[in-house]
């Protein structure tokens, strides 16, 4: 019996994607759920679904100090920083196939809050990210060896391995054992000979990474990253703190 074609959103036609010029685009029928679903396995911590670029404040960053390496001012290497990591985004959607990232920098100067900026613009247009913190996917690895445990080391490996994009968070001066280097080595050489980005957040600096890695893996990373770096004289959490306390302290009657 011949019937009429009938969709529940004419617009795609339920395919879910609908062409705009030379790209094809998420429908809005479609568009929700598929972001929820990417942004669920996304895995970002709660805290940093709002991360934004239009919320990294600048402000932070002294215009006084400068680095000595650079001699740039703490200021005006965030702004490079935050123009990189809006370039990498730029650069991705066009190309998924661009250089990754290696944001060095003190605690609580905004590497992780600059990588979620980065996460939550390319979830924004739909497309996979992975978010990973290196020492809990350590653990969880770990836990795989427990016989009782349903996900097997071989997927958690995958994962990290094939994600279209991939942060890598705190990959900090850990104990690493002969295991872990081999199995980050692993992970990298595969991203960087698929072509596949990574963004790496760490307070190690990319002369000093193969004291802790080894050369295979920090030669790997030169190849395949951008080094980009976030100075702040204090930590960013304290002068929120601080911040607060003030505010608090002004509107507090008497
Ligand atoms: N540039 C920024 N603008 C606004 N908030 C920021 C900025 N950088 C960091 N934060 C906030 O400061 C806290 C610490 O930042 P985070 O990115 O976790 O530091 P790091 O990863 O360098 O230790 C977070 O709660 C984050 O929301
Ligand atoms: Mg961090
Ligand atoms: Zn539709």
């Amino acid at each position: 019996m011949a019937q009429e074609a009938t969709y529940h959103c004419p617009l795609c036609q339920d395919r879910g994607i609908v062409a705009s010029g030379e790209v094809a685009r998420l429908c809005g029928c479609r568009r929700e759920r598929v972001l929820f679903q990417l942004r669920r396995q996304a895995g970002l911590p709660p805290a940093m679904h709002g991360a934004t670029f239009e919320r990294f404040d600048l402000r932070y960053y002294s215009r006084a100090r400068r680095d000595h390496d650079s001699g740039l001012t703490y200021y005006e290497l965030a702004s490079r920083t935050l123009a990189a990591a809006r370039e990498f985004v730029r650069g991705y959607l066009k190309d998924p196939h661009v250089d990754g990232l290696y944001l060095t920098g003190p605690v609580g100067s905004g590497k992780t809050f600059l990588a979620c900026c980065v996460a939550n613009a390319l979830l924004n247009e739909g497309r996979e990210v992975l978010f990973l913190t290196v020492p809990d996917w350590l653990d969880r690895i770990r836990a795989t060896f427990d016989a009782q445990n349903q996900t097997t080391e071989q997927e958690l490996t995958d994962a990290a391995r094939e994600a279209p994009v991939l942060i890598l968070d705190d990959l900090g001066v850990h104990n690493y054992t002969e295991w872990t280097i081999n199995k980050l080595y692993s992970i990298l050489n595969y991203r960087l000979n698929h072509l596949l980005p990574t963004i790496i957040t760490t307070n190690i600096s990319l002369e000093d990474l193969s004291e802790y890695l080894g050369e295979r893996t920090t030669s790997r990373l030169f190849a395949a990253c951008r080094a980009c770096r976030l100075l702040v004289d204090v930590d960013i959490r304290i002068r929120q703190r601080q911040e607060k306390e003030l505010r608090a302290r002004q509107e507090a009657p008497g």
